[in-house]
């Protein structure tokens, strides 16, 4: 089983193709929310960079992967500059805020958790990036191509600082987290995010 394959088994559900549709249409918000996960991606590493500092393993992986996240930052805005697409701020996707709020608040509870909802958005991202690319000019079908792979690994870079964060199995934890990010992928969303569920109809 490769890595994508694996990825849409742990994900459970598939990208509606109405968001596909949505996002063809909206290509430039897109592109402008994208740079913003790459960015969060980064910082949200780094936070765990600074929480837990004698975790050798965590610090040398966050560490790694927040300088690809910001590599990718900077390849989403040299694309973004190239078609003359203005970066702003948006309003955030309700998708991290909705897997977030069922992290628990004590540790090791908390940071098995949060390494979980890393392990779904980046696997999410991977199968957008998979489901999009075939649909998308050369170049931009290029560029999600290559970050396949490094997401990917991020996925299971996660998955497995999960498993070693915690004494006991996490399937539990995986299959509640699922539940809920299959909910905010296939409900229906009223904004356009690069994590946004089914659209809403007009
Ligand atoms: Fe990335
Ligand atoms: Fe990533």
């Amino acid at each position: 089983m490769d890595t994508l394959d694996e990825i849409k088994d742990f994900l459970g559900c598939e990208t509606p193709d109405s968001w596909i549709a949505a996002a063809l249409n909206n290509q430039d918000l897109l592109l402008i929310d994208h740079a913003h996960c790459e960015k969060k991606a980064a910082s949200t590493a780094m936070t765990l960079m600074f929480r837990y500092v004698d975790r050798t393993d965590l610090l040398n992986k966050m560490s790694r992967l927040a300088r690809e996240e910001l590599i990718h930052f900077e390849q989403v805005l040299a694309i973004m500059e190239a078609r003359g697409i203005r970066y702003d701020h948006l309003s955030p996707a309700r998708y991290a805020g909705g897997l977030r709020a069922e992290v628990r608040t004590h540790e090791p509870g908390r940071l098995v958790d949060v390494l979980i909802v890393g392990a779904f958005i980046e696997a999410r991202s991977c199968e957008r990036f998979a489901k999009l690319a075939p649909f998308l000019d050369d170049e931009l079908a290029k560029f999600y191509r290559s970050l396949l792979k490094s997401e990917g690994r991020h996925y299971q870079d996660y998955l497995g600082l999960a498993r070693d964060a915690s004494g006991e199995p996490i399937d539990a934890r995986i299959e509640t987290f699922r539940r809920i990010e299959n909910e905010l992928i296939l409900s229906a969303d009223e904004e356009f995010r690069f994590h946004s569920g089914a659209p809403a109809a007009a």
